[in-house]
Protein backbone atom coordinates (compact mmCIF):
# COMPACT_ATOMS: atom_id res chain seq x y z
CA UNK A 1 0.00 0.00 0.00
CA UNK A 2 1.15 3.66 -1.20
CA UNK A 3 1.65 6.33 1.90
CA UNK A 4 -1.79 7.81 0.50
CA UNK A 5 -3.65 5.01 0.65
CA UNK A 6 -2.10 4.06 4.79
CA UNK A 7 -3.42 7.82 5.31
CA UNK A 8 -6.75 7.74 4.28
CA UNK A 9 -7.00 3.92 5.94
CA UNK A 10 -5.59 5.44 9.41
CA UNK A 11 -7.91 8.24 8.76
CA UNK A 12 -10.78 6.08 8.52
CA UNK A 13 -9.97 4.17 11.65
CA UNK A 14 -9.43 7.07 14.26
CA UNK A 15 -12.78 9.02 12.49
CA UNK A 16 -14.41 5.15 13.16
CA UNK A 17 -13.02 5.10 16.63
CA UNK A 18 -14.06 8.84 17.34
CA UNK A 19 -18.14 7.80 16.49
CA UNK A 20 -18.33 4.84 18.67
CA UNK A 21 -16.26 7.03 21.51
CA UNK A 22 -19.07 9.60 21.42
CA UNK A 23 -21.92 7.34 21.01
CA UNK A 24 -20.98 5.71 24.03
CA UNK A 25 -20.29 8.90 26.01
CA UNK A 26 -23.13 10.54 25.02
CA UNK A 27 -25.51 7.82 26.03
CA UNK A 28 -26.54 8.10 29.30
CA UNK A 29 -24.32 6.39 32.31
CA UNK A 30 -22.16 5.14 29.38
CA UNK A 31 -24.84 2.32 28.90
CA UNK A 32 -24.98 0.99 25.43
CA UNK A 33 -26.83 -0.71 23.33
CA UNK A 34 -24.85 -3.87 21.95
CA UNK A 35 -26.94 -6.54 19.29
CA UNK A 36 -25.72 -9.54 18.94
CA UNK A 37 -27.31 -11.34 16.04
CA UNK A 38 -30.49 -10.25 14.55
CA UNK A 39 -32.61 -11.17 11.64
CA UNK A 40 -34.31 -8.19 12.26
CA UNK A 41 -31.40 -5.66 11.63
CA UNK A 42 -33.85 -2.52 11.29
CA UNK A 43 -34.25 -3.09 15.16
CA UNK A 44 -31.28 -1.24 16.01
CA UNK A 45 -32.21 2.32 14.99
CA UNK A 46 -35.65 1.95 16.77
CA UNK A 47 -34.23 1.41 20.36
CA UNK A 48 -31.57 3.82 20.61
CA UNK A 49 -29.88 3.70 24.10
CA UNK A 50 -31.50 7.40 24.88
CA UNK A 51 -34.70 6.10 24.52
CA UNK A 52 -34.61 2.78 26.20
CA UNK A 53 -32.70 3.43 29.27
CA UNK A 54 -33.72 5.95 31.94
CA UNK A 55 -30.85 6.32 34.59
CA UNK A 56 -31.34 7.00 38.39
CA UNK A 57 -34.90 5.45 37.95
CA UNK A 58 -35.34 5.03 41.83
CA UNK A 59 -34.84 9.04 42.12
CA UNK A 60 -36.53 10.39 39.31
CA UNK A 61 -40.48 9.69 40.56
CA UNK A 62 -42.40 12.11 38.23
CA UNK A 63 -41.10 9.74 34.81
CA UNK A 64 -44.09 8.33 33.16
CA UNK A 65 -44.98 6.00 30.21
CA UNK A 66 -45.22 6.34 27.55
CA UNK A 67 -49.56 5.56 27.18
CA UNK A 68 -49.57 6.20 23.35
CA UNK A 69 -49.21 2.36 22.92
CA UNK A 70 -51.90 1.45 25.07
CA UNK A 71 -54.48 3.64 24.74
CA UNK A 72 -55.70 5.31 21.27
CA UNK A 73 -52.36 3.48 19.64
CA UNK A 74 -53.69 -0.14 19.35
CA UNK A 75 -52.52 0.10 15.55
CA UNK A 76 -49.45 0.06 16.51
CA UNK A 77 -49.28 -2.99 18.51
CA UNK A 78 -48.90 -6.16 16.18
CA UNK A 79 -51.56 -8.41 15.20
CA UNK A 80 -54.07 -7.46 18.77
CA UNK A 81 -56.82 -8.60 16.84
CA UNK A 82 -55.97 -10.70 14.04
CA UNK A 83 -54.17 -13.25 16.15
CA UNK A 84 -57.81 -15.01 17.56
CA UNK A 85 -57.66 -17.45 19.71
CA UNK A 86 -59.18 -21.08 18.91
CA UNK A 87 -62.84 -21.25 20.83
CA UNK A 88 -61.84 -23.23 24.13
CA UNK A 89 -63.95 -26.31 23.27
CA UNK A 90 -61.69 -26.70 20.26
CA UNK A 91 -58.48 -28.04 21.57
CA UNK A 92 -59.31 -28.03 25.75
CA UNK A 93 -60.37 -31.06 27.22
CA UNK A 94 -60.44 -30.92 30.97
CA UNK A 95 -62.04 -34.39 31.71
CA UNK A 96 -59.05 -35.99 30.51
CA UNK A 97 -57.81 -34.46 34.16
CA UNK A 98 -60.51 -34.96 36.46
CA UNK A 99 -57.99 -35.01 39.07
CA UNK A 100 -56.75 -31.59 38.93
CA UNK A 101 -58.25 -28.31 38.67
CA UNK A 102 -58.41 -27.29 35.00
CA UNK A 103 -60.85 -24.62 35.05
CA UNK A 104 -60.86 -21.01 37.22
CA UNK A 105 -63.39 -19.46 38.60
CA UNK A 106 -63.74 -17.13 35.85
CA UNK A 107 -63.81 -19.96 33.27
CA UNK A 108 -60.16 -19.62 32.39
CA UNK A 109 -58.43 -22.90 31.63
CA UNK A 110 -55.33 -24.15 33.05
CA UNK A 111 -53.35 -26.19 30.80
CA UNK A 112 -52.32 -29.65 31.98
CA UNK A 113 -50.37 -32.22 30.09
CA UNK A 114 -53.21 -34.19 28.88
CA UNK A 115 -56.09 -31.33 28.66
CA UNK A 116 -54.49 -29.80 24.93
CA UNK A 117 -54.95 -30.97 21.29
CA UNK A 118 -51.37 -29.61 19.80
CA UNK A 119 -51.83 -30.44 16.51
CA UNK A 120 -55.47 -28.85 16.41
CA UNK A 121 -53.45 -25.59 18.07
CA UNK A 122 -50.75 -25.94 15.73
CA UNK A 123 -52.41 -25.58 12.65
CA UNK A 124 -54.29 -22.86 14.06
CA UNK A 125 -50.97 -20.77 14.59
CA UNK A 126 -49.03 -22.03 11.96
CA UNK A 127 -52.19 -20.19 9.33
CA UNK A 128 -51.44 -17.11 11.52
CA UNK A 129 -47.37 -17.27 10.96
CA UNK A 130 -46.84 -16.22 14.77
CA UNK A 131 -43.61 -14.89 16.17
CA UNK A 132 -42.64 -15.63 19.83
CA UNK A 133 -40.53 -13.49 22.03
CA UNK A 134 -39.00 -14.58 24.72
CA UNK A 135 -37.11 -12.25 27.34
CA UNK A 136 -34.29 -13.33 29.79
CA UNK A 137 -31.96 -11.49 32.21
CA UNK A 138 -28.78 -12.73 33.12
CA UNK A 139 -26.31 -10.65 35.22
CA UNK A 140 -23.11 -11.09 37.09
CA UNK A 141 -22.71 -14.89 38.10
CA UNK A 142 -26.04 -15.92 36.56
CA UNK A 143 -24.25 -15.28 32.84
CA UNK A 144 -22.49 -18.35 33.24
CA UNK A 145 -24.25 -20.42 36.16
CA UNK A 146 -27.14 -20.58 34.19
CA UNK A 147 -27.18 -18.61 30.50
CA UNK A 148 -26.40 -21.28 28.14
CA UNK A 149 -28.17 -24.21 29.88
CA UNK A 150 -31.37 -22.05 29.36
CA UNK A 151 -30.88 -21.12 25.84
CA UNK A 152 -29.49 -24.23 24.61
CA UNK A 153 -32.65 -26.03 25.88
CA UNK A 154 -35.11 -23.40 24.99
CA UNK A 155 -34.22 -23.53 21.62
CA UNK A 156 -34.74 -27.04 21.33
CA UNK A 157 -38.01 -27.21 22.82
CA UNK A 158 -39.90 -23.44 23.20
CA UNK A 159 -42.31 -22.94 20.28
CA UNK A 160 -40.74 -25.66 18.14
CA UNK A 161 -41.50 -25.18 14.28
CA UNK A 162 -42.49 -21.29 14.91
CA UNK A 163 -40.75 -18.30 15.11
CA UNK A 164 -38.73 -17.31 17.98
CA UNK A 165 -37.01 -14.26 18.66
CA UNK A 166 -35.06 -14.47 22.08
CA UNK A 167 -34.08 -11.02 23.91
CA UNK A 168 -31.79 -11.34 25.94
CA UNK A 169 -30.26 -9.03 28.19
CA UNK A 170 -27.47 -8.76 30.13
CA UNK A 171 -24.63 -6.37 31.94
CA UNK A 172 -21.83 -8.02 30.25
CA UNK A 173 -22.84 -8.78 26.86
CA UNK A 174 -19.02 -9.94 25.85
CA UNK A 175 -19.73 -12.73 28.26
CA UNK A 176 -22.38 -14.08 26.11
CA UNK A 177 -22.46 -18.15 25.37
CA UNK A 178 -21.85 -19.07 21.79
CA UNK A 179 -25.51 -20.81 21.33
CA UNK A 180 -26.12 -22.39 18.17
CA UNK A 181 -29.56 -21.52 17.32
CA UNK A 182 -32.22 -23.58 14.70
CA UNK A 183 -33.16 -21.65 11.53
CA UNK A 184 -36.17 -20.08 12.93
CA UNK A 185 -34.65 -18.57 15.77
CA UNK A 186 -32.84 -15.35 16.27
CA UNK A 187 -31.12 -13.87 19.25
CA UNK A 188 -30.87 -10.19 20.02
CA UNK A 189 -28.53 -9.09 22.82
CA UNK A 190 -29.03 -6.15 25.02
CA UNK A 191 -26.76 -4.26 27.51
CA UNK A 192 -28.26 -3.29 30.86
CA UNK A 193 -26.78 -1.37 33.76
CA UNK A 194 -26.39 -4.17 36.46
CA UNK A 195 -28.06 -2.76 40.18
CA UNK A 196 -26.24 -3.87 43.00
CA UNK A 197 -29.07 -5.75 44.65
CA UNK A 198 -30.58 -8.86 43.20
CA UNK A 199 -34.39 -7.69 44.84
CA UNK A 200 -33.29 -4.43 42.82
CA UNK A 201 -32.22 -6.40 38.87
CA UNK A 202 -35.39 -8.59 39.74
CA UNK A 203 -37.44 -5.30 40.18
CA UNK A 204 -35.86 -3.71 37.68
CA UNK A 205 -36.62 -6.06 34.84
CA UNK A 206 -40.29 -4.75 34.69
CA UNK A 207 -39.27 -1.65 33.83
CA UNK A 208 -36.70 -2.65 31.48
CA UNK A 209 -39.08 -5.14 29.66
CA UNK A 210 -41.74 -2.05 29.23
CA UNK A 211 -39.35 -0.08 27.58
CA UNK A 212 -38.29 -2.76 25.13
CA UNK A 213 -42.39 -3.70 24.39
CA UNK A 214 -42.52 -0.17 23.11
CA UNK A 215 -39.47 0.69 21.41
CA UNK A 216 -39.48 -2.77 19.08
CA UNK A 217 -40.67 -5.94 20.27
CA UNK A 218 -44.25 -4.78 19.98
CA UNK A 219 -43.27 -4.74 16.26
CA UNK A 220 -41.60 -8.07 15.94
CA UNK A 221 -43.60 -10.54 17.89
CA UNK A 222 -47.47 -11.90 18.76
CA UNK A 223 -46.71 -12.96 21.73
CA UNK A 224 -44.20 -12.56 24.55
CA UNK A 225 -42.82 -14.67 27.49
CA UNK A 226 -40.68 -13.16 30.11
CA UNK A 227 -38.56 -16.00 31.69
CA UNK A 228 -36.00 -16.55 34.80
CA UNK A 229 -32.69 -17.89 33.49
CA UNK A 230 -32.50 -20.01 36.61
CA UNK A 231 -34.60 -23.13 35.01
CA UNK A 232 -34.18 -25.33 32.35
CA UNK A 233 -36.45 -27.01 29.33
CA UNK A 234 -37.19 -30.88 29.96
CA UNK A 235 -40.13 -30.87 27.44
CA UNK A 236 -42.07 -28.72 24.49
CA UNK A 237 -43.23 -26.04 25.71
CA UNK A 238 -45.61 -25.28 22.73
CA UNK A 239 -48.45 -23.26 21.10
CA UNK A 240 -51.33 -24.64 24.25
CA UNK A 241 -49.30 -21.85 26.41
CA UNK A 242 -50.13 -18.92 23.92
CA UNK A 243 -52.38 -16.54 25.21
CA UNK A 244 -53.38 -12.81 25.86
CA UNK A 245 -52.51 -13.17 29.47
CA UNK A 246 -50.64 -16.30 30.25
CA UNK A 247 -50.10 -16.98 34.21
CA UNK A 248 -47.77 -19.38 35.91
CA UNK A 249 -48.64 -21.38 38.70
CA UNK A 250 -46.17 -21.69 41.66
CA UNK A 251 -45.05 -25.47 42.03
CA UNK A 252 -44.84 -25.09 46.06
CA UNK A 253 -47.95 -23.64 46.18
CA UNK A 254 -50.54 -25.19 43.85
CA UNK A 255 -52.66 -27.21 46.59
CA UNK A 256 -52.43 -24.53 49.12
CA UNK A 257 -55.07 -22.19 50.27
CA UNK A 258 -55.07 -18.76 49.28
CA UNK A 259 -54.74 -17.71 53.15
CA UNK A 260 -51.55 -19.37 53.30
CA UNK A 261 -49.70 -17.91 49.95
CA UNK A 262 -46.91 -15.44 50.50
CA UNK A 263 -49.03 -12.68 49.13
CA UNK A 264 -47.58 -8.91 50.53
CA UNK A 265 -49.93 -8.69 53.59
CA UNK A 266 -48.84 -5.31 54.87
CA UNK A 267 -51.34 -2.69 53.91
CA UNK A 268 -48.70 -0.04 52.92
CA UNK A 269 -47.36 -1.74 50.32
CA UNK A 270 -48.80 -1.49 46.84
CA UNK A 271 -48.64 -5.24 46.18
CA UNK A 272 -50.72 -5.61 49.42
CA UNK A 273 -53.62 -8.54 48.98
CA UNK A 274 -55.91 -9.03 52.25
CA UNK A 275 -56.82 -12.13 53.71
CA UNK A 276 -59.29 -14.01 52.38
CA UNK A 277 -58.40 -12.77 48.46
CA UNK A 278 -56.38 -13.92 46.15
CA UNK A 279 -56.94 -16.83 43.75
CA UNK A 280 -53.50 -18.78 43.14
CA UNK A 281 -50.21 -17.95 43.93
CA UNK A 282 -48.28 -17.09 40.36
CA UNK A 283 -44.77 -17.71 39.92
CA UNK A 284 -42.71 -14.52 38.57
CA UNK A 285 -40.30 -17.14 36.73
CA UNK A 286 -42.80 -17.22 33.72
CA UNK A 287 -45.40 -14.80 32.22
CA UNK A 288 -46.65 -13.99 28.88
CA UNK A 289 -49.16 -12.79 26.95
CA UNK A 290 -49.83 -10.37 23.87
CA UNK A 291 -47.15 -7.63 23.73
CA UNK A 292 -49.68 -4.85 24.85
CA UNK A 293 -50.79 -7.06 27.69
CA UNK A 294 -47.76 -7.16 28.98
CA UNK A 295 -46.81 -3.80 28.83
CA UNK A 296 -49.53 -2.63 30.72
CA UNK A 297 -48.59 -5.28 33.32
CA UNK A 298 -44.96 -4.14 33.57
CA UNK A 299 -46.03 -1.27 33.33
CA UNK A 300 -48.18 -1.63 36.70
CA UNK A 301 -45.98 -3.23 38.67
CA UNK A 302 -43.34 -1.31 37.67
CA UNK A 303 -45.65 1.65 39.40
CA UNK A 304 -46.21 -0.32 42.31
CA UNK A 305 -42.22 -0.86 42.93
CA UNK A 306 -42.00 3.14 42.80
CA UNK A 307 -44.33 3.77 44.71
CA UNK A 308 -43.15 1.32 47.44
CA UNK A 309 -39.56 3.13 47.39
CA UNK A 310 -41.25 6.26 47.72
CA UNK A 311 -43.06 4.85 50.67
CA UNK A 312 -39.77 2.82 52.15
CA UNK A 313 -41.46 -0.41 51.87
CA UNK A 314 -40.33 -3.28 49.64
CA UNK A 315 -43.06 -6.32 49.25
CA UNK A 316 -42.04 -9.61 50.32
CA UNK A 317 -41.60 -11.41 47.07
CA UNK A 318 -40.13 -8.23 45.10
CA UNK A 319 -41.64 -8.07 41.90
CA UNK A 320 -43.58 -11.69 42.45
CA UNK A 321 -45.96 -9.80 45.35
CA UNK A 322 -46.81 -6.44 41.99
CA UNK A 323 -47.17 -9.44 39.87
CA UNK A 324 -49.48 -11.30 42.52
CA UNK A 325 -51.43 -8.05 43.09
CA UNK A 326 -51.58 -7.54 39.22
CA UNK A 327 -53.17 -11.02 38.77
CA UNK A 328 -55.59 -10.18 41.09
CA UNK A 329 -57.20 -7.67 39.36
CA UNK A 330 -56.10 -8.69 35.73
CA UNK A 331 -57.29 -11.92 36.01
CA UNK A 332 -55.08 -14.21 33.71
CA UNK A 333 -56.49 -15.81 30.66
CA UNK A 334 -54.64 -18.85 30.28
CA UNK A 335 -53.00 -20.47 33.22
CA UNK A 336 -50.00 -22.86 33.39
CA UNK A 337 -49.74 -25.98 35.38
CA UNK A 338 -46.85 -26.48 37.55
CA UNK A 339 -45.84 -28.67 35.05
CA UNK A 340 -44.65 -25.77 32.93
CA UNK A 341 -42.14 -24.73 35.83
CA UNK A 342 -41.57 -27.67 38.13
CA UNK A 343 -39.39 -27.86 40.80
CA UNK A 344 -37.99 -31.65 41.41
CA UNK A 345 -37.01 -30.69 45.14
CA UNK A 346 -40.59 -31.34 45.95
CA UNK A 347 -40.57 -34.97 44.84
CA UNK A 348 -43.11 -36.10 41.73
CA UNK A 349 -46.47 -36.20 42.52
CA UNK A 350 -48.54 -38.50 40.24
CA UNK A 351 -50.41 -35.54 38.76
CA UNK A 352 -47.01 -33.77 37.57
CA UNK A 353 -46.83 -36.34 34.28
CA UNK A 354 -44.63 -34.25 31.97
CA UNK A 355 -42.17 -31.66 33.39
CA UNK A 356 -41.94 -29.03 30.70
CA UNK A 357 -39.29 -26.33 32.25
CA UNK A 358 -37.19 -27.31 35.68
CA UNK A 359 -36.00 -25.05 38.40
CA UNK A 360 -32.06 -25.41 38.17
CA UNK A 361 -30.45 -25.64 41.77
CA UNK A 362 -30.62 -22.24 43.32
CA UNK A 363 -26.65 -21.66 44.25
CA UNK A 364 -28.08 -18.43 45.72
CA UNK A 365 -24.45 -18.01 47.51
CA UNK A 366 -22.57 -18.21 44.66
CA UNK A 367 -24.83 -16.17 42.17
CA UNK A 368 -25.62 -13.48 44.38
CA UNK A 369 -23.23 -11.00 45.69
CA UNK A 370 -25.85 -10.33 48.55
CA UNK A 371 -27.59 -12.86 49.55
C1 LIG B 1 -37.36 11.87 34.89
O1 LIG B 1 -38.50 11.62 34.12
C2 LIG B 1 -38.87 12.67 33.26
C3 LIG B 1 -40.21 12.34 32.63
O2 LIG B 1 -40.16 11.20 31.83
C4 LIG B 1 -37.73 12.87 32.25
O3 LIG B 1 -38.05 13.94 31.37
C5 LIG B 1 -36.46 13.18 32.99
O4 LIG B 1 -35.37 13.26 32.08
C6 LIG B 1 -36.16 12.09 34.01
N1 LIG B 1 -35.00 12.46 34.83
C7 LIG B 1 -34.01 11.62 35.07
C8 LIG B 1 -32.93 12.11 35.95
O5 LIG B 1 -34.01 10.47 34.62
C1 LIG C 1 -53.95 -2.16 32.77
O1 LIG C 1 -53.88 -2.27 34.18
C2 LIG C 1 -54.83 -1.49 34.88
C3 LIG C 1 -54.52 -1.61 36.37
O2 LIG C 1 -54.64 -2.91 36.85
C4 LIG C 1 -56.23 -1.95 34.53
O3 LIG C 1 -57.19 -1.17 35.20
C5 LIG C 1 -56.42 -1.87 33.02
O4 LIG C 1 -57.68 -2.43 32.67
C6 LIG C 1 -55.32 -2.62 32.30
N1 LIG C 1 -55.43 -2.41 30.87
C7 LIG C 1 -55.26 -3.39 29.99
C8 LIG C 1 -55.34 -2.99 28.57
O5 LIG C 1 -55.03 -4.54 30.33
Amino acid sequence: MNIKGKVVLSMLVVSTVLVVFWEYVSSPEGSFLWIYHTKTPEVGDSSSPREWWLPNWFNNRTHSYREEALEGGREKVRNEDSSEELPLWDWFSPKNRPEVLTLTPWKAPIVWEGTYNRARLEKHYARQKITVGLTVFAVGKYIEHYLEDFLDSANRYFMVGHRVIFYVMMDDASRMPSIHLSPLHSLQVFEIKSEKRWQDISMMRMKTIGDHILSHIQHEVDFLFCMDVDQVFQDSFGVETLGQLVAQLQAWWYKADHDEFTYERRELSAAYIPFGQGDFYYHAAIFGGTPIHILNLTRECFKGILQDKRNDIEAQWHDESHLNKYFLSNKPTKILSPEYCWDYHIGLPSEIKNVKVAWQTKEYNLVRSNV
